[in-house]
């Protein structure tokens, strides 16, 4: 992960309003339930990823150990701890989306952009973060999620149309 731990670093307020809203529906002696909410609100009032020294303030901020907060961090496909563009792009090529051109859908994007997957566009605009494994819309295929929104039924033409709408 990058970064070092920096202790001076703190939560903003903002991040800490979020997190003792939701510290409210946990017992007080649960404070780490609410890691998953907390490292949400870091990297949704951040730049989109966590940081080192993020996760280290929400490790000290609900008391549990920093690793704990890593393992969290990593094992879940919603948090980044690399920094990402300003969206990010994932494509489902499991079975589903595989038969209906998911592959297609991948090479299109990867052409359009000029990245290959895990990387980001030169002028930091779009991720493409990873080749799905299933996101649960197989009625929908072929399907990507970008900035955690499907979009289904894609075409070559339909995501075009949805790239260009990327700031
Ligand atoms: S296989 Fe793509 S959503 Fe299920």
């Amino acid at each position: 992960m990058p970064g070092s731990a920096d202790k001076s670093v703190r939560l903003s307020e903002a991040v800490r309003k979020e997190i003792d809203h939701w510290l409210t529906k946990f017992p007080a002696d649960r404070r780490q339930s609410a890691v998953i909410a907390a490292l949400t609100a870091v990297q949704e009032h951040g730049e989109g990823w966590l940081p080192v020294e993020q996760m280290d303030a929400v490790a000290d901020y609900l008391g549990m150990p920093k690793i704990a907060v890593y393992e969290v961090a990593s094992f879940y496909s919603l948090f980044h701890t690399e920094p990402v563009g300003r969206h990010k792009i994932s494509v489902c090529n499991n079975i589903s989306c595989m038969l209906c051109g998911g592959d297609e859908i991948l090479a299109h994007i990867e052409n359009t952009l000029g990245i290959k997957v895990g990387e980001t566009t030169s002028d930091k605009r779009i991720t493409l973060i990873r080749e799905e494994e299933c996101l649960a819309a197989c009625c929908g295929a072929p399907m990507m999620a970008v900035d955690g929104h499907y979009h289904e039924h894609l075409t070559t033409e339909k995501v075009d149309a949805i790239l260009e709408g990327l700031e």
